[in-house]
């Protein structure tokens, strides 16, 4: 018994420890609506990202960018970049995500590296062409805590405010605290000459442009 609990406490402190830099709050994670009907076909191709929780592993990171793509598998390919605030580095990974349950293609699940369990991603809201809105919840503790991630995500740079603004009201129905947005460094992404310093590799990999 002393030893379980010692296990749930360690687990407990390293599970803060290595959260840090996210959003943790009290309480379960909030029962949302997805888009319906979603066409992954439509949402394939890049999307900026406009504003998002904090996230750990895309701290210190600007001009953040999203690129999906259909694989012949049926999975979709992802590719994630940003340019390092402090190098001026250009970084990005690779990844794969996936529909588990074709009934409900809007929540899809995307992994990076073999080691970190598969995330959520789920699409809120997406019209395709001009914004998507992405969340992520896990309960943890029976549902005392929950750790979430959320992204606005754009087709452009930048996007309109009066549509961030609507988008934003429309999360804060949904149950989620927008006060925990971001906003995304999307000025002077394109300042650097980019030359590939190192080809992509496989999955999970990641491959640092300079
Ligand atoms: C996404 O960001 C990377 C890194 O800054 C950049 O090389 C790439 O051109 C960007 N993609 C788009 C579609 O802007």
């Amino acid at each position: 018994m002393a030893g379980r609990c010692l296990v749930l406490a360690v687990g407990v402190v390293s599970l803060f420890y290595s959260v840090r830099g996210q959003v943790i709050s009290r309480g379960p994670c909030p029962t949302v609506v997805v888009q319906p009907d979603f066409n992954v076909d439509k949402y394939t191709g890049s999307w900026y990202e406009i504003e998002r929780f904090p996230a750990s592993f895309e701290s210190g990171l600007k001009c953040n960018n999203a690129t999906y793509w259909l694989k012949q598998d049926g999975t979709i390919g992802v590719i994630n970049s940003g340019i390092d605030i402090v190098t001026g580095e250009r970084t990005s990974v690779e990844g794969n995500a996936w529909v588990p349950d074709p009934n409900v293609p809007a929540k899809l699940k995307v992994k990076f590296r073999w080691w970190v369990p598969a995330g959520d991603y789920w699409v809120l809201r997406t019209d395709y062409n001009t914004y998507s809105v992405v969340y992520s919840c896990d309960d943890f503790m029976f549902g005392f805590i929950k750790m979430e991630f959320a992204w606005i995500l754009s087709r452009d740079r930048i996007l309109n405010t009066g549509t961030l603004t609507d988008i934003k009201r429309d999360i804060q129905d949904r149950g989620i605290d927008i006060s925990n947005f971001l906003s995304t460094d999307q000025i002077g992404c394109d300042a650097k000459d980019n030359t590939l310093k190192y080809k992509p590799l496989g999955e999970g990999q990641s491959v640092i442009y300079t």
